[in-house]
């Protein structure tokens, strides 16, 4: 669990400003308390160019205290940082974003990359693809991830290795022996469609996660102007459901008491970091409501998701579809044994039940 500059600061809006004072808001709003940890800075932290000693270093303008200075800060928080690095020439800021002369890739520095990483206190490194290919570069996929791995092992200092490749070669089914964590889709937006999308890619994938090594739907869009609040807690239990690595994406410094009850709920929080480490996965629709399922170390949790555009009843048939839910406790409502309810549009519904 943490927080990543991204899905809000983009580029040019990402300074170390930004990041200090989303860490001391992550302290200040018991978010740190819940459990969230990583502050890790994206894309568009870099110079465009190395210092003459080969290193990456920090954006001059945006991270004038450089990033050992912006890592001790982060740490004396207690929390962890994290940095975001590319396997090609350029990082996808450079590719995608035509961000004019940020974005240096790891290509051929691997090593000295991961040591400058280390020295900086470095906790998480977020390693992204981005058409790593390109410009008559040939890189083997899994080879250039299980490179970085060799590199961040080599320096002795313990990483969480997070790698993003969006899908693209079926990374569950080799990245579980290198990195901690991997995409399974292209980047989430601040949208429902992209929630549902996203939730939908992951059918399937759920052998492939465990404790250690987990797949990763993307950041969270929770709190993001673009989803309701309904939408937003909806993306949030399914992301519980799945397992995922939650990585707020929001403005922390600003963000609503809404957001912020959200982001800390416990009951979503405890389904979400069940130690069983087991991913839940859609087992069945009707229409337009998809029923859910969780293994948990001590139970079983289950949920139904209303995508229809009104509000949908549920039927006793829906019931008996999620299983015998005795003693099972509506994780929103708190009550006990209660299934004759509604679902607004969009709305998700967990109940959790102990064995
Ligand atoms: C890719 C990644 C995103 C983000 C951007 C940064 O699109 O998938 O998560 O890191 O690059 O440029």
């Amino acid at each position: 669990m943490g927080w990543n500059s991204w899905n809000t600061f983009r580029c040019y809006d990402l300074t170390e400003q930004v990041v200090v004072q989303t860490a001391e808001a992550m302290v200040a709003s018991s978010m740190k308390d819940a459990g969230y940890e990583y502050v890790v800075v994206d894309d568009c932290w870099q110079e465009g160019t190395r210092g003459e000693d080969g290193r990456l270093r920090a954006h001059r303008g945006r991270f004038p205290s450089g990033m050992a200075a912006l890592g001790e800060q982060i740490h004396d928080l207690g929390l962890k940082f994290g940095l975001y690095a590319s396997p090609g020439r350029r990082t996808c800021a450079m590719i995608y974003d035509r961000y004019p002369g940020i974005g240096l890739g790891s290509f051929s520095h691997e090593q000295l990359d991961a040591d400058s990483m280390a020295d900086w206190g470095v906790d998480y490194l977020k390693y992204d693809w981005c058409r790593a290919n390109r410009g008559g570069t040939k890189l083997d996929e899994p080879a250039a991830f299980a490179h970085m791995a060799q590199a961040i092992q080599n320096t002795g200092r313990p990483m969480v290795y997070s790698i993003s490749e969006y899908g693209r070669s079926k990374p569950w089914e080799w990245a579980p022996q290198v990195a901690n964590l991997w995409r399974t889709t292209p980047d989430i937006g601040p949208s429902w469609r992209s929630v549902m999308r996203i939730a939908d890619k992951q059918h399937g994938l759920a052998q492939f996660a465990g404790p250690g090594h987990w797949n990763d739907p993307d950041m969270l869009e929770v709190g993001n102007a673009g989803l309701s609040p309904t939408e937003s807690r909806s993306h949030l239990m399914l992301w519980a459901m799945l397992a995922a690595p939650l990585m707020a994406g929001n403005d922390v410094r600003s963000m609503s008491a809404q957001t912020r009850d959200l982001l800390t709920d416990s009951q979503i929080l405890s389904i979400a970091m069940d130690p069983a480490g087991r991913q839940g996965e859609r087992t069945g629709r009707r229409g337009k409501l998809d029923f859910w399922r969780r293994e948990l170390s001590d139970g079983f949790a289950v949920g139904v998701l209303n995508r229809a555009r009104s509000a949908r009843g549920l039927t006793t048939e829906d019931r008996d579809r999620l299983g015998d839910l005795t003693g099972a406790v509506d994780i929103t409502s708190g009550e006990i044994g209660r299934f004759d309810l509604t679902l607004a549009s969009h709305e998700m519904r967990i109940w959790r039940v102990r064995s």
